[in-house]
């Protein structure tokens, strides 16, 4: 699909648009240049800025969210985008700017996204293990919604609003126990993970909330998993948070939102997960069969508003080919685990392309990062055509790339480039390694 208002980047003289390179990359495309993000040459972008480089296409973002909202037209609703997923601030400015609400898990990333422009009525506080402090800020903020996860939590939270003369606005995330189907990792709505209310458990935790003087209860909430490629886990959660809806008010305690968490899946490779618009039509058809049409909706998407909007460049420093003939190639380049976490901690699979590939005959890489650890790898087996010096693009990597970065090997983190009406933005510069050590001290 070429974008509305995209010049083709194509010097063949025909108007075909370039093909897209992954589905649900509009933005992504191959050309005579090589790869382009949003019309620009990634290549050129890895050696002006330097690498390991994120680079992140607002127009792909935008687009992404608009697909949330056209579904959602007419209805009361909220999308709070999970700013876990990227948080940088101009990312988070961009959304801010077009009227996003924000999902957040810590005060730090309170902290972010009031920077970036939030409301704080438009942000809603998900997480296990809030502690009192965090809370004390919240409430002072005036955020939308707590997103409760534990009885525990629910007295703690009462206690800090009655200290500050204030009601804490509340849901109970519960635990429907269905399974996203997706990686054990990333699936949070079975009953052995750790997160939200069990469902056996949900109404007396209502029963509660609802009697506790700090809080006011307002809906109910829950997150079944991550890079979730079907609609039937969240029709099942939607069932089970409605039977639950209609026990608890029946009880007496009515629930205001439904907050449906966030969890679509992108293309990686070949996985197809339904469009944005898709999944929320036919949510808000079951709400509907059920009765239960008039409620605002809350989504907390992440990977789907940012994932395929951004790669991470990397150049190619040595390559090292295997003793004989079965052994494994290895290319080593500039960005590592500690740059990209996905592929070492889940064994995540992420499509890497060369930025200008080469017209020589291709062989099969290990590419793997200077990190001092077996598991430090970023694709295994590629075929790829490769030289040191050539830029390599790793796709999908606008979400959970940068935000779980580290200092591993005391690396200074990548730069980050934000491209904005075909201008490259650097939002992030590039960590300096003085940065690196300057809260910590020598002993006298
Ligand atoms: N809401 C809550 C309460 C969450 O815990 C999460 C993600 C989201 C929303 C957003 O989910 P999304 O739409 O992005 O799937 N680091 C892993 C993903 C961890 C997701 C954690 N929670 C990865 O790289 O695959």
């Amino acid at each position: 699909m070429n974008p509305p208002g995209m010049a083709t980047a194509d010097d063949t003289g025909r108007d075909d648009p370039p093909p897209s390179v992954l589905p649900g990359a509009p933005f992504l495309q191959r050309s005579a240049a090589g790869l382009t993000l949003d019309g620009l040459a990634l290549d050129a972008l890895a050696r002006e800025f330097g690498t390991p480089l994120y680079v992140y296409s607002q127009r792909a973002m935008l687009a992404a969210l608009a697909a949330y909202r056209q579904a959602l037209a007419g209805r009361e609703h909220l999308v709070c985008y999970a700013c876990k997923a990227n948080s940088n601030l101009a990312v988070l400015q961009t959304f801010a700017r077009a009227g996003c609400g924000f999902d957040i898990v810590s005060a730090g990333e309170l902290a972010r996204v009031r920077s970036a422009g939030a409301a704080a009525s438009q942000i809603v506080f998900s997480g296990v293990g809030k502690t009192a402090a965090e809370m004390r800020i919240a409430l002072q903020a005036g955020v939308r919604c707590f997103n409760v996860e534990s009885v525990g939590e629910l007295e703690r939270l009462s206690q800090v609003a009655v200290a500050l003369g204030r009601t804490a606005p509340v849901s109970l995330r519960v635990n429907p126990d269905v399974d996203a189907r997706t990686h054990p990792y990333i699936s949070t709505g079975l009953k052995d993970n750790k997160f939200g209310i069990a469902h056996a458990q949900a109404l007396a935790a209502y029963r509660r909330a609802a009697a506790l003087p700090g809080l006011r209860v307002e809906g109910i909430d829950c997150h079944i998993g991550s890079q979730i490629t079907q609609v039937e886990p969240y029709l099942d959660a939607i069932d089970r948070l409605l039977d639950l809806v209609e026990a608890v008010e029946a009880a007496g305690v009515p629930i205001h939102h439904l907050d449906l968490g966030g969890g679509l899946g992108i293309t990686y490779r070949d996985e197809t997960p339904p469009d944005a618009g898709t999944l929320v039509r036919r949510m808000l058809a079951r709400i509907d069969a059920r009765g239960h049409g008039r409620r605002p909706l809350l989504l907390e998407p992440g990977r789907s508003l940012v994932g395929n909007a951004g790669v991470l460049l990397t150049e190619v420093q040595y390559l090292k080919p295997g003793a004989d003939g079965d052994a494994k190639n290895f290319c080593i380049v500039d960005a590592a685990m500690n740059d990209l976490a996905r592929p070492a901690m889940y064994g995540a699979w992420m499509a890497i392309e060369a930025c200008v590939p080469r017209a020589a005959p291709a062989q099969r890489w290990d590419i793997v990062g200077p990190v001092c650890e077996s598991g430090d790898w970023i694709g295994r087996d590629r075929e790829l055509a490769l030289q040191p010096g050539d830029m390599l693009a790793v796709l999908s990597a606008g979400a959970y790339g940068m935000a779980m970065s580290s200092n591993y090997n005391s690396r200074p983190r990548a730069a980050e480039v934000l491209i904005v009406d075909g201008v490259p933005r650097l939002v992030r510069a590039r960590e300096t390694v003085p940065e690196l050590f300057a809260g910590e001290t020598l002993l006298p």
